[in-house]
């Protein structure tokens, strides 16, 4: 005889619905039949498509996190957030002037930030978003790339910010410059590069696409690995 499955109710978009015990939010929305077309992507945490917002029974408060990453819990409330209505700043990187303050040119609510901290404490990576803002206002864009490196770009913080900054879009604005003007560029890639470009690997390459699908899997069996 089968175990039976523990079953919990939440409501998603004030619908209640039994769904079993231990499934994140977003199984929990596809298991009551919700077919997820935005809001989701990677499944895994990674590409930062799936945030959602939910209320706890007998707790005011509203959380936000990943749906994918969070399991949904008895009498929940859930809400789907499809996207996170926040405006990117149009720039072009091979135009920026990166000497200058261009992070506040771009994005000059960030003089606004009051150090509140709601920012670092909706982000579902527990970066310390609120101090990589406070970097980008003293335009130290190492320190925002460094400390903003493993954004998902969910949009979270800039849900939650009662100053309207749009965290996410500025990391990402520092560690692209960072990455493409500051950053140490490494020498082994910059010779690789160079030999793609010469057409060193074109023959290579050729052969590849010509090959079968079982003569590309022998190959890829006898290639030479690192030990
Ligand atoms: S679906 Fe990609 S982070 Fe959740």
């Amino acid at each position: 005889m089968s175990a039976e499955l523990e079953m919990i109710r939440v409501y998603i978009m004030g619908r209640a619905y039994e769904v079993p015990a231990g499934l994140t939010i977003m199984k929990a929305m596809e298991y009551a039949g919700y077919r997820l077309v935005r809001g989701v992507g990677c499944r895994g945490g990674f590409c930062g498509a799936c945030a959602t917002v939910f209320r706890r029974p007998g707790d005011y408060k509203l959380y936000a996190d990943l749906a994918c990453q969070t399991t949904a819990e008895d009498e929940m409330y859930i809400a789907q957030i499809p996207s996170v209505p926040a405006e990117r700043a149009p720039w072009k990187l091979s135009e920026l002037e990166p000497e200058e303050n261009f992070i506040l040119a771009l994005y000059p609510e960030v003089a606004r930030c009051v150090a509140c901290n709601t920012c670092s404490r909706a982000c579902p990576q527990e970066l310390e978003v609120m101090d990589y803002i406070q970097a980008a206002l003293r335009g130290d864009i190492a320190q925002v790339a460094e400390l903003s490196f493993d954004c998902v770009q969910c949009g979270l913080c800039a849900m939650r910010c009662p100053a309207e900054i749009v965290h996410y879009h500025v990391g990402q604005l520092a560690r692209r410059v960072y990455g493409a003007y500051r950053a140490p560029q490494a020498g082994h890639l910059a010779a690789r590069v160079e030999e793609i470009e010469s057409g060193t690997f074109d023959q290579e390459l050729d052969t590849l696409q010509q090959m079968s699908r079982d003569e590309l899997v022998e190959a890829y069996r006898k290639r030479d690995v690192e030990k």
